[in-house]
Order: structure tokens, then C-alpha cells, then sequence
């Protein structure tokens, strides 16, 4: 279904929300769906200003009562309203509560659970939401790839006609649900960044609405109910740590402005420590927030098992490192071989089978435990934040598996002690 694109600057806005400040220099923007960034020095990100003088706490907590099993049980802090949603049931994903790992308390928020998998989920769902109250027939999106195959789905679910353009290398999985969902998609023979630029010329010159992760200040939006959910599920308490893989720094400033929605609303009263777990070929926000980090490392690795978050200039990269000082947290950039160690960790330790990008959390903070960094008994969440059935190539089964005769049961040994993470 193709229809005309309205003009954006002539529809009336219908947005709950209808200012956004810039993230550098405060100036305060009316806010259309089309609006993207400030025109200051830098060409700075705006984010959306939930205006939170009619929203009160009682509002919020008689919404959430309603129980509805998805991140729009926070309606009163969203942007537009509920109806304009899809039905797909984006958001409320589990927190489990895995009790001692490394001798602190240690949960992992299950973003797997989300619709296609990935965490993008939430955003896609605030972004398709506003598209949708303002009669938006197209969205084009640049991608590593789960953000795409997100906004293939919820374009999917909610009728609206998706663009993806991804790199090249884009695993194959991931090109297959884009597929399927009936995006159209270009593989850009160039990086994410080059997909980036081009969807940016795409969108400017067609007059499209661009999803792409930081341009478009509604992704925060979305990715902050996390935020929501894991205060909710922790009896309205922020962890000691929040651990966020990052690449673009859209999740880490997400999930910060979402913390500090509810502490204003009386909500919280301690906030966490954000932690930006990045790849160590991909750490221009470790680098840039961590001086130490910056003096001690050599030049970074050419290639990376965790493709999802490696971005040559990070979208979001000034509310991501407010929210990393703000938060008084930290950012480390972790290795392959500890990425793929995570992997397996998290599957076979933990049950949860993610995506090498989604492993960098845990492999930070097994790398920030063993430094000290945390402390015992502290709080910790990590986000396991996209599936690893899209990408294989971390864990892919050995070629030895055995093959065996199907009367062949002498030949099948059982038993044997498993390393298990016990619940709490
Ligand atoms: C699985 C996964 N984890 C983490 C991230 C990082 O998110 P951000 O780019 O907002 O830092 C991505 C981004 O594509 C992702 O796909
Ligand atoms: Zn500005």
C-alpha cells in the first residue's frame, strides 16, 4: 500500500509531546514528526521533553495497574497516544533474577522476548506510532540489521511501508526476516555509516520519514520503557548498574532518560550506574568518555564478531556520554574472544541465546567485576539485547556432532554435572 506522502509541515501535530530540546545546547524545538535535529554548531540530536506537568505520579501508577503486558502499560509517558500502537505486544519482557553470579545480584533483561527479537522493538513501535497518527504511508531506516528487521515487522503489523538500507555484510538471517516482513531492501556495498548518509539523502530528498537510530528523536522514546519496565520489576528501585551494549549510544541515552522521567516523578529514589559495554573495533565512546581507555589502547581491531554494534561515528554520541557522566558510569570496550566466551555463557549458563553484540554486556561486566569496579553484592542488570538465532556465526555447531545409527543407544552417554546460575 502506497500512498501519498502528506506534507509533515503543513499536518497539524498530534503529538502528546509538542516540544523537544537539543541534547547540546538546550534550545527548545516545536516538535513535528519530521523534525530531526538543531541547526547549532554540530548538528546535535534533539530529545523529545515528555512534559511531565500534567503527567503525575498517581497517573502513571493507576495506568500501570491496567496491566497491560506491553510497554504501553506507560502510556501516560509516551509521546502519542496508545492507539496509534500496534498489537503486537512490544516491551514487558521478562527480568530474571539469576541471585549470585561473581558475588553480586545479578538479572538479565530479556529484550529477546521482544516481537523480532531485538530491543529495536521498542523503538520501532514509539517511531511507527507517531507515523501513524500523522498518516505517514512510508519510513525508511538505515541498519546494522535488527533495527530494520524491527521496522520491517512493526511496519508489518501497523501497514505502513518500510525502506531498509543495511551494509552489505548484513548476516543472513536478519536479511531474510527484512524479507519477509516485506520491507523493501538495499544492501549498501559500504558500512552502516555509508547506509547511514545515504538514507539520510533519501529521506531529504523524497520527504520520508527517517527512523534512523539518533536523527530521529522518537527511538529514545521507545527505548526508555526499558528503563521503565526494569524499575517496575525491581518494586520501583533502580539496580546499582544498568550494563547496555552499545554502538550508536541510543539505548544507554534511552535508557537514561527513562530513569530520570521517573525519578521525577517521585518514582525512584537512587538512580543506576550506566555502563556502555562496546566492542573494542568499535569504541569511540569508550574512547572519548575514558581517557585511561583512550591512552592504553592500540588502535582498534579491524574486524569484530559483534557487527550489530559497530558504527564508525556513534549516533547518539553527546546524550550518550551525558548519560555515562550524569550516571557517574562507566564505559569498556571488550574483545572477541570474551564476546564469544559471553555467548556461550549466556546460553549455557543462563538459557538466554543472544546475538555476539547482546554478549558484550556480559563480557563487560565480567571484565568490571574482575577490576572491582563492582562490588560485591551490588545490583546488576545486563541487557541481553537481540536473539542469537540471527546470527550464528559466534556459536554455530560443529561440524563433529555426532552422527549415530537410530538403534544405536548404547552409543548415548548421559549424566554429568552442568554449570547452572541458580535464581535467586
Ligand atoms: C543487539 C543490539 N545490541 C545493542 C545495540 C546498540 O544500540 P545503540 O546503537 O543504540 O547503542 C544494537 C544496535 O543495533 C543491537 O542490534
Ligand atoms: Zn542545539
Amino acid at each position: 500500500m502506497n500512498m501519498p506522502q502528506p506534507d509533515m509541515a503543513v499536518r497539524a501535530n498530534r503529538l502528546r509531546s509538542k516540544h523537544a530540546s537539543c541534547v547540546a545546547c538546550g534550545r527548545l524545538h516545536d516538535i513535528e514528526p519530521g523534525t530531526s535535529q538543531c541547526d547549532c554548531a554540530g548538528q546535535e540530536n534533539l530529545s523529545i521533553c515528555c512534559d511531565l506537568g500534567p503527567v503525575t505520579r498517581a497517573a502513571l501508577l493507576k495506568s500501570v495497574a491496567e496491566n497491560e503486558r506491553s510497554l504501553w502499560r506507560y502510556a501516560p509517558l509516551m509521546p502519542v497516544d496508545r492507539r496509534f500502537g500496534t498489537h503486537l505486544g512490544v516491551g514487558w519482557t521478562p527480568l530474571y533474577d539469576f541471585g549470585d553470579y561473581l558475588g553480586t545480584r545479578f538479572f538479565l533483561k530479556d529484550e529477546t522476548r521482544n516481537p523480532s527479537g531485538s530491543l529495536k522493538d521498542r523503538a520501532s513501535e514509539a517511531v511507527m506510532a507517531v507515523a501513524a497518527a500523522h498518516d505517514i504511508a512510508d519510513v525508511i531506516v538505515a541498519s546494522t540489521g535488527n533495527a530494520a528487521a524491527s521496522l520491517a515487522c512493526i511496519g508489518a503489523a501497523a501497514g505502513i511501508q518500510v525502506t531498509v538500507l543495511v551494509p552489505r555484510t548484513v548476516p543472513s538471517a536478519k536479511l531474510t526476516q527484512i524479507v519477509a516482513y516485506g520491507a523493501s531492501v538495499y544492501r549498501v556495498d559500504g558500512t552502516y555509516d555509508d547506509a547511514y548518509a545515504l538514507a539520510r539523502k533519501v529521506s531529504a530528498a523524497k520527504g520520508i520519514f527517517n527512523r534512523s537510530t539518533g536523527l530521529n528523536p522518537f527511538t529514545r522514546e521507545g527505548k526508555k520503557t526499558c528503563a521503565f519496565e526494569i524499575a517496575e520489576q525491581l518494586g520501583w528501585q533502580a539496580p546499582d548498574w544498568v550494563i547496555v551494549p552499545t554502538g550508536d549510544g541510543n539505548i544507554l541515552s534511552g535508557i537514561w532518560k527513562g530513569f530520570l522521567e521517573l525519578a521525577a516523578l517521585d518514582l525512584l529514589s537512587a538512580m543506576p550506574r550506566l555502563v556502555a559495554a562496546q566492542s573494542a573495533a568499535s569504541d569511540v565512546i569508550a574512547r572519548t568518555f575514558d581517557p585511561e581507555w583512550a591512552k592504553t589502547a592500540i588502535g582498534p581491531p579491524p574486524y569484530t564478531i559483534a557487527d550489530s554494534i559497530t558504527v564508525a561515528q556513534p549516533r547518539d554520541l553527546t546524550s550518550a556520554l551525558a548519560a555515562l557522566s550524569a550516571s557517574k558510569g562507566e564505559a569498556i570496550a571488550v574483545d572477541d574472544d570474551e564476546i564469544i566466551a559471553a555467548t556461550r555463557t549466556l546460553a549455557s549458563g543462563f538459557g538466554v541465546f543472544c546475538e555476539p553484540s547482546s554478549a558484550a554486556g556480559l563480557a563487560a561486566f565480567e571484565r568490571l567485576r574482575q577490576r572491582g569496579t563492582i562490588k560485591p553484592h551490588e545490583r546488576v542488570v545486563c541487557l541481553a539485547t537481540g536473539t542469537g538465532l540471527k546470527d550464528l556465526r559466534a556459536v554455530a555447531a560443529p561440524d563433529d556432532v555426532p552422527v549415530i545409527a537410530p538403534d544405536a543407544w548404547q552409543e548415548i552417554s548421559v549424566g554429568g554435572i552442568r554449570h547452572r546460575h541458580h535464581g535467586a
